[in-house]
């Protein structure tokens, strides 16, 4: 299991926060310092569509989901976690998410909220609001989907950062995370070739130690079980979930609870491209990760 600093009440750290401040005014420059990001977003949002598309023709008629497939997310309450500039929000927004996109640097959200201005079509489903994490869960609002891209390995107490997500979802809801996995290849990829040598990257951007290999997300919510709302003769009572994820096969999950997929960046075409399920090697760097959380009566 990754390290958990129990003392600590926060996932922000605020070193990490003033760093991405710092930087805040490059959110948009698709050449700068985020250039990364902005050629990563289109596959980010292919993983989500298709896993959602995947879900629904599981548990719906196929002519039904046929008639939405475009639509998938239209209407589906979104949250966005560490939102940065709103790269990911607004790709979500213009395809119908009603999306929330949080972050706990202000700089960050007032420019997403700028940018988002310049395109009147955003504004009837797009909303920001600078908040870390944990502070929404005072609120009663769930979402259907929880996104957080690029965040984890920016948070301090990684687990209190996966249990906020989890518990910002619905039932049956979907949380989708990108991270860096723990490898001698993220280090060399992600720390001395982006930051030291090539400066694509500003220097100190990332932390080695605070990289999630997979199977640790996986170990996490193989033990995780939500409390979910339930009621006995008309009181209300808290049961909980069965463990989000109930089995592995050979370090896998099973489709329908959970799914890593590597993502790998071609240089030559300056763009990056999600790997097949399961292909060797593929997520030693960088990947996707999908988890389901269990249906309200699933308590197993
Ligand atoms: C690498 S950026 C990723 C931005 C965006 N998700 C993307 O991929 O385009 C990490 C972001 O997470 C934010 N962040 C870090 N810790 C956070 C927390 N505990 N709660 C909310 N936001 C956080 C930072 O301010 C920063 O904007």
């Amino acid at each position: 299991m990754f390290p958990t600093r129990l003392l600590r009440s926060s996932t922000v750290n605020a070193n990490e926060i003033a760093h991405f401040s710092r930087l805040s005014a490059e959110w948009w420059n698709e050449r700068g310092e985020f250039s990364f990001l902005h050629k990563m977003n289109p596959v980010r949002m292919q993983f989500i569509r298709e896993k959602l598309l995947e879900t629904a023709y599981d548990e719906q008629l196929e002519e039904a989901v046929d008639a939405k497939k475009v639509g998938i997310l239209e209407g589906l309450d979104v949250l966005d976690v560490g939102c940065g500039g709103g790269l990911l929000s607004e790709s979500l927004a213009r395809i119908g998410a009603r999306t929330t996109g949080i972050d706990a640097s202000e700089s960050n959200i007032s420019i997403a909220q700028h940018h988002a201005s310049l395109d009147p079509r955003l504004a009837s489903n797009l909303t920001y609001k600078h908040a870390p994490a944990e502070s929404l869960l005072t609120q009663s609002k769930r979402y259907d989907v929880v996104c957080s891209m690029e965040v984890l390995e920016h948070v301090d107490n990684p687990s209190m950062f996966l249990k906020t997500c989890a518990e910002l979802l619905k039932p049956s809801g979907h949380l989708f995370l990108s991270t860096i996995s723990r490898t001698p290849l993220s280090y060399f990829l992600t720390i001395f070739m982006a930051e030291k040598v090539l400066r694509e990257v500003a220097d100190g951007t990332h932390t080695y130690s605070k990289y999630l290999k997979p199977s640790e997300l996986l170990e996490f919510f193989q033990l995780y079980r939500s409390s979910l709302p339930s009621s006995v003769n008309g009181d209300s009572v808290q049961t909980q979930s069965r463990p989000w994820i109930t089995r592995l096969y050979s370090g896998e999950p099973t489709r329908k609870e959970a799914e890593v997929r590597g993502m790998i960046y071609n240089p030559l075409s300056a763009s990056w491209v999600i790997a097949p399920r399961g292909a060797w090697g593929a997520a030693e760097c960088n990947y996707l990760f999908w988890v389901r959380k269990p249906a309200l009566n699933d308590t197993l």
